[in-house]
């Protein structure tokens, strides 16, 4: 690397420039050398068409599956954290975290909870080895930071996410706790891999059909902790209620909806009226006039629910959207009504 010439045209390099190049140049060789020790994830935007190589019960009602290419190629990298949008024998698309072993290229491994029979739970509870599922991704809406001493709480089938990160942590040597409750021990998934870590006295495995008290979840964290939280809306809020320090969590539904307002949606110009209560997203209250709806994470990330507005002012609430659009499930009305192009 060459220090350029005078920033006022003179052949001489700046006495500065000269002094910066050796600095610049031992950055460029740092970063290259932590580039190589953590390659970066980018989400891939594209559909991976895979097939279903095991399907195994983990726990009451939880499946889990492993995914491998076809052509036997190694798949994408990703990192703790990351999902798949999994594009369903019928159409729909639903989130599953990838709960494997993000050092293992060659399957990935998901793992469902059945919430209903007619939703899309209930279609990947049907698959059997063999069949195809395309997928998106890997994505990652829920970044593990490098940086511990980590407590993870996870509440039932939010283990998903966790449990690659416990595996990283124990791998780096870092300092971490796990706190995992369910309703019993044999609700809850990967009980025995997590035995199978070298410090399970790290992990305190709370079972039982009372909800925890916050500070049951919280109170294995060490000074300077940073929490990663997985598990149901209430004990995600009230975590986030009690806990001061860095948090980071994901939610599998959205959260309720707080002090909205009630508008209207016309279902294209001259089409029905379908009032939106203040507690509720304009997806469920389309949904009720049009059940068929396409939806997916409910939380404004996937984009699957976007629809033209043909009139009205709309608050995107932190969702990035195209002009004229909206997304029904985050997305309100601004005044009264708007008009949707469906
Ligand atoms: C990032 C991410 C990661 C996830 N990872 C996992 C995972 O690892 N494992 C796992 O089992 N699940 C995971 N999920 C949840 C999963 O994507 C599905 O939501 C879940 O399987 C239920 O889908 P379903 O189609 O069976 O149920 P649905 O029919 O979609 O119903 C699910 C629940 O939402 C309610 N509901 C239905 N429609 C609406 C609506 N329009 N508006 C509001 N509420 C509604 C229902 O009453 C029900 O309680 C994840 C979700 C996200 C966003
Ligand atoms: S359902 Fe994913 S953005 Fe609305």
């Amino acid at each position: 690397m060459h220090a350029p010439t005078d920033l006022y045209g003179r052949p001489r390099s700046d006495r500065l420039l000269r002094a910066l190049v050796p600095v610049v140049a031992g950055y460029q060789r740092l970063s290259a050398l932590s580039a190589r020790r953590q390659p970066t994830v980018r989400a891939v935007d594209r559909d991976l068409v895979l097939s279903v190589r095991t399907v195994e019960a983990v726990a009451e009602g939880v499946v889990a599956l492993r995914l491998a290419r076809a052509d036997g190629q190694p798949l994408p990298r990703w990192r703790p954290g990351c999902h798949l949008d999994v594009i369903l024998p019928s159409g729909r698309r639903r989130q599953y975290s990838l709960c494997g072993d993000p050092l293992d290229r060659m399957t990935y491994r998901i793992a469902v909870r059945l919430v209903s029979d007619d939703g899309g739970s209930g279609e990947i509870h049907q698959l059997a080895a063999g069949a195809t599922l395309t997928v998106r991704g890997p994505r990652n809406a829920f970044p593990f930071v490098d940086r511990g001493p980590y407590l993870f709480i996870a509440g039932g089938i939010g283990i998903t996410p966790i449990l690659p990160m416990v595996r990283m942590a124990a791998r780096r040597g870092a300092d971490w706790r796990l706190v995992y409750t369910g309703r019993s021990r044999e609700s809850m998934p990967f009980l025995a891999e997590l035995d199978a870590l070298p410090t399970t006295d790290r992990v305190r495995v709370l079972a039982s059909e009372d909800v925890p008290a916050v500070s049951d979840l919280l109170g294995d964290a060490v000074p300077g902790a940073s929490v990663y939280c997985c598990g149901p809306g209430p004990m995600i809020d009230a975590v986030r209620r009690e806990w001061t320090g860095p948090l980071h969590f994901e939610r599998f539904s959205p959260a309720p909806v707080l002090g909205g307002a009630p508008f209207e949606l016309q279902l294209g110009v001259g089409g029905p009226v379908v009032p939106v209560a203040a507690d509720e997203s304009a997806l469920e209250a389309l949904r009720r006039e049009r059940p068929g709806t396409a939806y997916s994470c409910r939380q404004g990330f996937c984009g699957t629910c976007r629809v033209g507005v043909l009139a009205g002012t709309v608050e995107h609430h932190g969702a990035a959207v195209p002009d004229g659009s909206m997304l029904v499930c985050v997305s309100r009305a601004a005044d009264e009504r708007i008009v949707l192009d469906v």
